[in-house]
């Protein structure tokens, strides 16, 4: 009999011809690349097994080139990784040069760096809204890791002003400095994050980068009353139940949207250089969704 390919834990028996994915990272546990790659693969019936390794900074050299050793076709790479792994690849994609971070390898005669994030953050929010961002100005929260890719992705559309503010501005003065070359008409503009001080009543898209809501708080200093009332809050971090900062911008009757569809949608690109079909990208959004609301109300 065949198994439910939504059925999870599936058994993962393999073969002599089963190729090999991965995803590395410091720490690694918490990761739901495994969940949503074996899930896809497993629908679309491919013979690939996708498995976290928890790889630390010092060792990243020695594991990358083992993997490859070992035949593995390509690994996801998640924090601290991104930014080192530029240095270890043969080849770099073009979303990878202007990011200066690697989120997707393929392994083929050549390591090739992808950046995949960036696309999956704008494909997330195009679903919601296929409009956005035509023109207007987006406040961005954060300028670490997270940020780079929002970063490099705005800057190929038709955004007219990108605020980055952050809590350390050297930060979001050094990825500024960064992007220059891209940016020839310099609408990255960095800025402290002095709530009071921060452009509210202009952007039509406020994105949350920064770590804060990861594990729920809600301390982010926000002035949302401030922003137009048809402003999109977008937090990139997810939650079963949106995120402090998505439920906080509802109460205020703002459209919202968490970071799964990003998360996804990134994996999705990663699926496709790596096995060349498409992901089935609303299914797996289900059915994290599901799994995310078992898990919260086993735990209530
Ligand atoms: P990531 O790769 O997830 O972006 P990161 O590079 O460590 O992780 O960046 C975390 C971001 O969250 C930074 O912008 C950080 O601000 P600083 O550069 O000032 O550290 C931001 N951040 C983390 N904790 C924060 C807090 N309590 N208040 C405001 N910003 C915070």
């Amino acid at each position: 009999m065949r198994h439910d390919p939504f059925q999870w834990p599936k058994p993962c028996l393999g073969s002599g011809t089963t190729k090999l994915l991965g995803v590395f990272g410091d720490p690694i546990a918490h990761s739901l690349s495994p969940i949503i790659h074996n899930l896809a693969l497993s629908r679309l019936d491919l013979d690939y097994h996708y498995l976290p390794f928890h790889v630390t900074p010092e060792h990243l050299p020695q594991a990358v080139h083992g993997f490859r050793i070992l035949g593995g076709r390509g690994f996801n790479a998640t924090v601290p990784h991104k930014e080192a792994l530029v240095a270890l690849m043969d080849d770099l994609s073009d979303a990878a040069i202007r990011t200066g971070a690697v989120n997707t390898v393929s392994c083929q005669d050549r390591l090739i760096g992808h950046n995949t994030d960036g696309h999956g953050f704008l494909a997330a929010l195009r679903d919601m809204r296929p409009d956005f961002p035509q023109g207007g100005k987006v406040l961005i929260l954060g300028a670490g890791g997270a940020a780079r890719s929002v970063v490099s992705a705005l800057l190929e559309t038709s955004v007219e002003a990108i605020f980055l503010a952050n809590r350390t501005v050297e930060r979001a003065q050094a990825l500024a400095r960064f992007f220059a070359p891209h940016d020839t008409q310099r609408r990255i503009q960095p800025m402290a994050l002095a709530v009071d001080q921060l452009p509210w009543d202009e952007v039509t898209l406020l994105v949350n980068t920064t770590s804060l809501g990861l594990k729920g708080e809600t301390t982010l200093p926000v002035a949302l009353h401030r922003l137009p009332a048809d402003a999109f809050v977008y937090d990139i971090v997810y939650g079963p139940q949106g995120t402090p900062l998505t439920r906080l911008a509802q109460h205020h009757g703002l459209q919202t949207m968490d970071g799964m569809g990003m998360l996804v949608h990134q994996a999705a690109a990663a699926f496709y250089l790596w096995t060349q079909h498409e992901m089935p990208i609303a299914a797996i959004q289900d059915h994290l969704r599901q799994r995310a609301n078992a898990d919260r109300q086993k735990a209530d």
